[in-house]
């Protein structure tokens, strides 16, 4: 029986330990937010944040996991779809067929977290999430958006895992 603590709730399950952190998420966890792209590590659909850090989980297996660390998902991401990234793309309708965005958001929530107002550079180096719709442009808007302080106070203080709905 393997542990783990996803989005604030601890979870006993069946999984072999090399088992990627994506498929315990998908079929394990009925969390299919988390999109499978590639399965090696290059395109950033499966990005969800362990201990905070944006990871692509498709590539650590269960074993590489503490039960208590704490992995986050999109469905994770805040109450409501009230975190301030998941408004900017609202507001910006950064979205195109969307398969791609949830593991964009959880990347580019991670990199407001420890850097709130990114340059293009830093956020080039640290979103390398691949779009086959070619949001790019939207997306960077988007962080800028959210940089200059259109998110309010309260949605700025809303955490990861506070609640269950993204
Ligand atoms: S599915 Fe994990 S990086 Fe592409
Ligand atoms: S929105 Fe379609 S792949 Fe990114």
């Amino acid at each position: 029986m393997a542990k783990l603590t996803v989005n604030g709730k601890e979870h006993e399950f069946q999984a072999e330990p090399a088992t990627p952190l994506l498929w315990v998420l998908r079929e394990q966890l009925q969390l299919t937010g988390t999109k499978y792209g590639c399965g090696i590590a290059q395109c950033g659909a499966c990005t969800v944040h362990i201990d905070g850090v944006a990871t692509r989980s498709c590539v650590r297996p269960l074993s590489s996991l503490k039960p208590e660390q704490e992995v986050v998902t999109i469905e994770g991401l805040s109450r409501n779809g009230t975190h301030p990234v998941q408004r900017a793309w609202r507001t910006l309708d950064v979205p195109q067929c969307g398969f791609c965005q949830s593991g964009m958001i959880m990347a580019v929530s991670a990199l407001l977290k420890h850097k709130p107002q990114p340059t293009d550079a830093e956020i080039d180096a640290a979103i390398t999430n691949i779009c086959r719709c070619g949001t790019y442009n939207r997306v960077r808007a988007a962080i800028h958006w959210v940089a200059r302080g259109n998110a309010t106070r309260a949605e700025r203080a809303v955490q990861p895992s506070e609640g269950s709905a993204a």
